[in-house]
């Protein structure tokens, strides 16, 4: 067991990865902007969450950008209010991870990372070809919170691009079949394998498989 006191007397490095790990797989996205001057930008984010389906809002935090840094994305969503949110596959997560790095604003990571700008038409913000799964995100609310210096963004989902095969009957999508992957920490992308899926729970028996 870790309590408190030993979380905090564990070095630094130690306890970010380990904190960084207890959320468990996550989403990872790749986030496209472009700034005023059209310079584009996409960089890989792990914090993309569900906040409501009626209307459809996702939510991601943005870290505070160390000293003598800047946040890009952070930057151009206030600027231009639209953002892209693409699905990460196997095939695409190496790269995925390249757009971490910290590339000066003139360098666009689409160029530096090999990915392919995408332009819907009537959308300000450039999605990733590559990806199976595009979302067109308008901002709808922005909170930067006090208690960590973080910044809550939240979207609303104005546009979805994805493959037909990938919807099932009932709306639900089929993520495996787009061989998307989920995350863990900084590190890790990891692909998934085939889900159990159950009926709507009801409190006197068991929920039934799908
Ligand atoms: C797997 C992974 C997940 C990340 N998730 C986030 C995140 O949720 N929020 C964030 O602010 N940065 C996150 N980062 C760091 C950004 O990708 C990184 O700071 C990037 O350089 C920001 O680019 P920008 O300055 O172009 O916005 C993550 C990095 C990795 C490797």
């Amino acid at each position: 067991m870790i309590d408190r006191q030993a979380l905090y007397s564990l070095d630094k490095r130690q306890r970010v990865a380990l904190i960084n790990s207890l959320p468990g797989f996550k989403p990872v996205v790749l986030v496209g902007t472009v700034n005023e001057e059209s310079r584009t930008n996409v960089c890989v984010i792990n914090s993309c969450f569900h906040v409501g389906a009626d209307p459809a809002l996702m939510g991601m935090i943005i870290r505070p950008a160390p000293e003598g840094t800047e946040r890009h994305t952070l930057e151009n969503i206030l600027a231009t209010r639209a953002y892209s949110v693409n699905a990460v596959t196997r095939a695409m997560a190496q790269r995925a991870h390249h757009t971490s790095a910290r590339f000066t604003r003139d360098q666009s990571e689409f160029d530096a990372c090999g990915f392919t700008e995408h332009w819907h038409e009537d959308f300000t913000a450039p999605f990733v070809s590559e990806s199976p799964l595009q979302l067109g995100l308008k901002l709808a609310e922005y909170l930067p919170l006090t208690i960590n210096g973080t910044h809550l963004i939240i979207g609303s989902i104005e546009l979805v691009h994805l493959p037909d095969h990938a919807r099932r009957d009932d709306g639900t999508l089929d993520l495996k079949s787009m061989d998307i992957v989920a995350g863990v920490g900084l590190d890790a992308y990891h692909a998934v394998n085939t889900g159990q899926r159950f009926r709507y729970a009801k409190p006197d028996k068991p929920p039934e498989l799908i």
